[in-house]
């Protein structure tokens, strides 16, 4: 330990630089969270000064420039001759009419920010709380749609489209399919390929039908309006595809699981795609965030699986593992298990 007056004249050994960036980023949240409140880049599409912008979005002048510039800072914005414009990444993610639009999904993460997290100490203090939500399913099910376009939906049907099991099926079921944007891909591509998209009802109606009319209204692709944790879920399936909808540790997996294994034609296969904590724990950290946050808010007494734990679920439901492919990035630290019906 440094003696006291000598602090004066030695600057410290490390530096606090990761403490602040995090209260940094947190100031910059709410700077995004006020820009997409306001619509403020459907605004930007053509360069216009914060004068002008400020009375389109119903703003003060001055400091619409000062937080214009931030966004300039942050890289969300252009500035030219004081003309504010959006930046590529703007355009390719924070405008509705962007095919790769985040709009839903950052709506869904910044009501987890200011709703949720907000209550972190009540819910560490007394335990798990019920919090309301301020989005629709139908916006949390275009959220799901919006995760997966930017980047997972594209990575796991190339990966998919060089399975052997994959070229030879008939029958697909995704599971918990919700927008349909996998088995509409797989469809797409494999034209003997019937695919199954099954979804609670609400979901069906309000997502699912939409998804498959926009992008592929082939006769093969079917929908089923269903509760997997209770209704049939078909047979003779080839393929099971399981997408971020089987997380809890807990009786209900292991059942959901022998279902599946009953629904597959003998060798037929269960490729699920999910997050897992690391064997000690330790992260990854948007894994453990997310896992505290539903733990506290969302599921009382949610535990996230470790890849390991899920394998043995798998191996009790009868399934023999077969490959494991990592295709996590900083934002969806993902892998997908391709599982084997025995
Ligand atoms: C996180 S979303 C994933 C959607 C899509 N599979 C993907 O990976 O992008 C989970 C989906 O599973 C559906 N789901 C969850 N539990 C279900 C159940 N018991 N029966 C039917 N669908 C369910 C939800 O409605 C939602 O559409």
């Amino acid at each position: 330990m440094r003696n006291i007056s000598d602090t004066l004249f030695l600057e410290p050994e490390v530096l606090p630089n990761e403490i602040y960036k995090i209260i940094q980023d947190a100031e910059k949240f709410y700077v995004i969270d006020a820009a997409l409140e306001l619509d403020l880049f459907e605004k930007t599409k053509e360069p216009i000064s914060a004068y002008e912008l400020a009375k389109i979005i119903g703003t003060n002048p001055k400091l619409t420039e000062k937080m214009c510039n931030i966004l300039v800072a942050i890289g969300l914005l252009k500035k030219k001759e004081n003309l504010y414009e959006n930046s590529n990444i703007a355009n390719m993610y924070l405008i509705k009419d962007s095919p790769y639009s985040q709009k839903n999904l950052l709506k869904l993460e910044r009501s987890i920010v200011k709703n949720n997290w907000t209550k972190l100490i009540d819910a560490l203090r007394n335990g798990f709380i019920e919090v309301k939500k301020d989005y629709s399913l139908r916006e949390f099910s275009l959220a799901m749609a919006e995760s997966a376009i930017r980047g997972e939906l594209q990575k796991i049907v190339k990966i998919l489209s060089q399975i052997e099991d994959m070229k030879k099926a008939k029958k697909l079921l995704d599971l918990g399919g919700g927008h349909g944007l996998y088995s509409i891909a797989l469809a797409k591509i494999f034209s003997n390929l019937h695919v199954y998209i099954l979804d609670f009802p609400q979901v069906i109606e309000l997502v699912t039908k939409e998804f498959v009319e926009k992008y592929a209204n082939y006769e093969r692709i079917h929908l089923i309006s269903a509760d997997f944790t209770k209704d049939d879920i078909g047979n003779d399936y080839d393929i099971v595809f399981a997408s971020h909808c089987l997380y809890g540790k807990n009786n209900q997996l292991l059942d959901i699981l022998k279902k599946i294994h009953k629904s597959l034609n003998i060798n037929g296969i269960l490729i699920s795609n999910h997050w897992y904590l690391n064997s000690n724990q330790e992260g990854p950290i948007r894994a453990l965030l997310w896992e505290l946050n539903l733990a506290c808010f969302n599921f009382k007494d949610f535990d996230l699986f470790t890849l390991k734990e899920f394998i043995s679920y798998l191996s009790k439901a009868g399934f023999l593992v077969e490959d494991i492919i990592d295709i996590s990035n900083i934002d969806s630290p993902s892998k997908l298990v391709i599982a084997r019906r025995i």
